[in-house]
């Protein structure tokens, strides 16, 4: 089958579903690690919806991205507890550090920047995951040490 044909099937198995969208860019994101913009079309031709919603829902979500991660996916913790001791200031550095907006993957490929709203670590902020691992009272310079072990 070609990958069109994949996508299709994907699609097909989720239109029965009342509220099929969010199932079926669920099944891509498993599926391809991330949306792939050729699924687009087929979708947005499948439920009638327009392209501008469809990027809505998929911006909306963070679980959802359009382009594939990095080799590591660095989340920062943007909820009010960690923006309280600092989280926004070591958010900027980072991003402006490597270059990068939200979502944005280093040139090298080895890092995928993230927001993330509260990763259960509130006493312990800035809080930040690394590829599911989840390490508090981050600063600037462990920041760095973190970014440099993922090669970024
Ligand atoms: Fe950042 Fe909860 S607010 S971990």
């Amino acid at each position: 089958a070609t990958e069109t044909d994949d996508m299709r099937a994907i699609i097909a198995q989720h239109l029965h579903l009342e509220g099929p969208l969010l199932p079926i860019l669920h099944a891509f994101q498993d599926a391809f690690g991330h949306i792939p913009a050729a699924a687009s079309p087929l979708i947005t031709e499948a439920l009638n919806i327009s392209r501008a919603e469809l990027h809505g829902v998929i911006s909306f979500y963070h679980d959802f991205r359009e382009n594939p991660a990095g080799r590591h996916v660095l989340k920062i913790c943007r909820a009010e507890a960690c923006q309280a001791v600092g989280g926004n200031a070591l958010a900027e550095s980072t991003l402006r550090k490597l270059g990068l907006d939200w979502h944005g993957t280093t040139a090298n490929g080895a890092v995928t920047v993230e927001p993330v709203y509260c990763l259960g670590l509130c006493a312990c902020g800035p809080a930040v995951m690394v590829d599911g691992r989840v390490l508090g009272r981050v600063d600037t310079a462990r920041m760095d040490a973190v970014l440099a072990e993922a090669g970024a």
